[in-house]
């Protein structure tokens, strides 16, 4: 009897530690788009619409907190912080910026709608800067607005400090006399007094440390490239508007090999449609486009995703990867992540689907 009892007991420890082993998979090596991507807990990240800010060796990945189904869409938790050393493996840090649960009037009160939250770090000041599109709860997207907050760590808590509609009373730099009169459908006229409308949006830091915001302005028919004061926190009063009527949103900048580049998408709410691109000798333009960067199978939907960063990599200069997100509006939670790397053909950035790829793709400089 004894014999047989042990024998049960070794048979159940191995079935035990063999299912664990299996259960317990090690850390990620590579990126799989489109697929559910794990943190180092197991649980699918849940960082929408995100950027990524690099500090002290370690990239920190802030984006949407998004919540099951249809109503996920809108914020009831805020803005998220991961870190990784890797960008395979992430490691949640917890809520960085909190939405407001006692207080309905509150900008970012709880079912506001929080989007694309952009962080830089403020060398001057020491400060970490979040930008982010804020809708206020119950206008759906009329309010149009830019949401500010700091932070004294990266990974917050980040304190809210005020929303803008950015350029109140500021013509573009290059506003002709024509743009400047009030008509039908002259939204930039229509908004000078009380700011620009200010919805997807990125942030971009250059190298002689100022920073831009980048936001579709004008009812989305039009992208404003707007320069920010030195702490970061205000539109400095000097911006342009690129691609008028070009009906362009999630738009990402990044500077290659001395040239500012361009990516961003069409304007088809939670739909893909094909990413365009666009390229300048100075950030200020004139920019020139230089059409869809995909290639292949679903390149007309952005491998049905939309842009949302593009990422220059710690260590390996002039290595991006772009980064967009697959949404899924009916379930937002469940939306997924698009990381490609850039490659580029003719001064052009090119995108190619991959199933499977790791960071070795830049070695041979994709
Ligand atoms: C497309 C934008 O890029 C998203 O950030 C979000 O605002 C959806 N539209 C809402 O429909």
């Amino acid at each position: 009897m004894r014999r047989i009892l042990s024998g049960i007991l070794v048979f159940v420890c191995f079935i035990t530690l063999h299912t664990s082993a299996a259960e317990t998979p090690g850390p990620l090596k590579s990126f799989k788009p489109g697929e559910l991507w794990p943190d180092t807990d197991g649980v699918h990240i849940n960082a929408h619409g995100g950027g990524i800010l690099v500090h002290e060796n370690t990239y920190y990945w802030f984006g949407e907190h998004k919540t099951e189904g249809r109503r996920g869409n809108n914020a009831w938790v805020g803005v998220r912080c991961y870190s990784s050393k890797d960008l395979y493996n992430w490691k949640n840090e917890g809520v960085a910026l909190s939405v407001v649960k006692d207080d309905p009037s509150h900008d970012i009160t709880a079912g506001s709608i929080i989007e694309r939250p952009k962080v830089i770090y403020n060398a001057k000041t020491g400060k970490f800067v979040m930008w982010f599109h804020l809708e206020l709860r119950g206008k759906g997207y009329t309010a149009a607005r830019a949401g500010v907050a700091v932070a004294d760590k990266v990974t917050g808590p980040y304190q809210y400090l005020y929303s803008l509609r950015p350029n109140a009373g500021v013509w573009p730099e290059n506003a002709t006399e024509e743009d400047k009169q009030r008509g039908k459908e002259n939204f930039l006229a229509r908004d000078f007094k009380g700011g620009q409308m200010s919805r997807d949006m990125t942030l971009f830091v250059d190298d002689d440390g100022k920073a831009y915001h980048i936001y579709s302005a004008e009812e989305n028919y039009t992208l404003n490239i707007s320069l920010l004061t030195d702490d970061y926190l205000k539109p400095a009063g000097k911006y342009v508007r690129v691609f008028p009527r070009g009906h362009m949103e999630a738009p990402t900048i990044f500077k290659h090999n001395g040239l500012y580049y361009f990516i961003g998408s069409e304007c088809t709410g939670w739909n893909p449609n094909p990413a365009h691109s666009a390229v300048a000798k100075s950030i200020w333009g004139p920019w020139k486009e230089l059409g869809n960067p995909c290639q292949g199978k679903k390149a007309e939907t952005t491998f049905d995703s939309q842009s949302t960063y593009v990422l220059p990599l710690m260590n390996k200069p002039d290595c991006f990867i772009f980064m967009a997100d697959r949404w899924r509006p009916q379930n937002a939670i469940d939306g997924r992540y698009v990381w490609l790397p850039i490659e580029f053909e003719d001064n052009r950035p090119i995108l190619r689907w991959r199933d499977e790829w790791d960071l070795s793709v830049f070695d041979s400089k994709p």
